[in-house]
């Protein structure tokens, strides 16, 4: 047997094709990366979420000395999020990072954990959102569904 699934990435070189609400969430994603605290990894991300309403809700990455107990950029945002109990849905998620020591990766996915997370929230609120992972060297990359960045996440019957 094969399961297939539809897997789709768009990559854009700038952000002409967004339209205005999504634009203003990729400028307030770049600024949350002013406000990771990365004194270990030095690589700082900023993540935004778009609400229905306009409204936009950023997180950034925040480490600790027992690495552990830090925390993604993605999380803080949907953990704020979930936590102020907002009635308006997500619609965009973006994220984007940047570093000293790393090079940037070509196509920036959040990490396993992260997408566990926005896979429920996509359950939570009965709608999908999209994903725009974006760097200044490496362009845009846009899913319109959780899906194409975690394809098989887990979930309780
Ligand atoms: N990080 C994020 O904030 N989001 C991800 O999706 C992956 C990694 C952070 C965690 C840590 O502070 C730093 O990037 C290096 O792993």
């Amino acid at each position: 047997m094969t399961i297939n699934k539809n897997i789709e990435l768009k990559h854009f070189d700038n952000n002409d094709s967004f339209i205005e609400s999504e634009k203003s969430l990729i400028e307030k994603t770049v600024e949350a990366t002013y406000s990771s605290y990365a004194p270990f990894s030095k690589f700082y991300v900023g993540a935004g979420l778009l609400l229905e309403n306009g409204e936009i809700i950023t997180g950034s990455n925040q480490e600790n000395a027992a690495f552990p107990s830090g925390l993604c950029a993605e999380r803080v945002a949907l953990n704020a999020y979930a936590h102020s109990k907002l009635d308006s849905k997500i619609v965009a998620l973006a994220v984007t990072a940047r570093s000293e020591h790393y090079k940037i990766p070509q196509l920036l996915s959040p990490c396993g954990a992260c997408l566990q997370v926005m896979s429920e929230m996509v359950k939570r609120q009965n709608s999908d959102f999209k994903l725009i992972a974006f760097t200044d060297e490496n362009g845009y990359y846009v899913a319109e569904g959780v899906a194409s960045f975690l394809p098989f996440g887990f979930d309780l019957a």
